[in-house]
């Protein structure tokens, strides 16, 4: 697919970290580029600053997804890529004794849920209506559209305390084969990018000792991700009419650790 001003994009968690990196090399394409974001403040700024439309959206609601879905179409038109950046996690052991009081502690259930439905559900709510608005329009060049979706190296080795956020990101590379095969006879390309770890505001929190120590656990470069090589995959994902139904780990050969 060209990447260029005749194409609009949506971009999922696109105020912050990846989704924002993938924003910005959309934009400087020319890619008409829509982010829907929960983070109103973070994300009318981003926007401003790079030319993108805002539109505040929660994944993991049904109405404010498809509102977030009829504002950007309003302004830039039927989507023909969609780029799923929402999501994150917890670290809570599966189940667990106190040092001090020897009390025993699980993984509470909701808190397990809520990292499903926030990274595979609210993905798949993307998803479904991403590719029915690229159904409704006709093909250009072949293609009716691309959609890349964000899983982590955590899908195949989650560290303890990930049990929640691994079983959600390898939904997300179980589902990729599976809907590329269902979105196929429509000329909708799907594949998912397994980041190992990136220096992302999210990972800014993170005291800098913690970052030169998995800096350190990655073969070569020996170095966290910048958002930008990410940017760069999905973008090779976008242009790359050959690339479908795939799970591209991203990560300097890193594999991550129990701990
Ligand atoms: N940074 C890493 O090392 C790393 C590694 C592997 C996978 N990932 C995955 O990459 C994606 C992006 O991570 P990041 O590091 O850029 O994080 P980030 O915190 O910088 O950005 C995530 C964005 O998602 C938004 N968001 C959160 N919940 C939302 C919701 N319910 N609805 C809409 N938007 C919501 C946040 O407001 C934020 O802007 C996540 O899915 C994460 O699990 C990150």
């Amino acid at each position: 697919m060209n990447i260029d001003s005749t194409l609009a994009a949506v971009v999922t968690g696109g105020a912050s970290g990846l989704g924002l990196a993938t924003v910005k090399a959309l934009r400087a394409q020319g890619v008409k580029v829509a982010i829907f974001d929960l983070n109103k403040d973070i994300g009318e700024k981003v926007a401003e600053e790079t030319g993108a439309v805002f539109c505040q959206c929660d994944v993991l609601s049904d109405e404010s997804v498809d509102n977030a879905f009829a504002q950007a179409r309003e302004v830039n038109g039927q989507e023909r890529v969609l780029v799923c950046c929402a999501g994150g996690g917890n670290a809570i052991p599966t189940a667990r004794r106190d040092k001090k009081t020897g009390e025993i502690k699980i993984f509470p259930t909701d808190q397990f849920e809520w990292v499903l439905r926030l990274n595979t559900v609210g993905t798949f709510r993307c998803i479904t209506r991403a590719a029915a608005g690229m159904m409704a329009g006709e093909p250009v060049d072949e293609e009716r559209g691309v959609i890349v979706n964000t899983a982590s190296a955590a899908a195949t080795d989650g560290q303890m305390g990930q049990a929640a956020y691994s079983a959600a990101k390898a939904a997300i590379v179980g589902m990729t084969l599976t809907i590329a095969r269902d979105l196929s006879r429509e000329n909708i390309r799907v594949n998912t990018i397994q980041p190992g770890i990136f220096d992302t505001p999210a990972m800014a929190r993170a005291p800098q000792e913690m970052k030169d120590a998995l800096g350190a656990m990655v073969p070569y470069p020996r170095r966290l991700g910048h958002p930008d090589e990410f940017a760069s995959m999905v973008l090779e994902m976008i242009r790359n009419c050959y690339i479908n139904g795939e799970t591209v780990r991203l990560d300097g050969a890193i594999r991550m650790q129990p701990r």
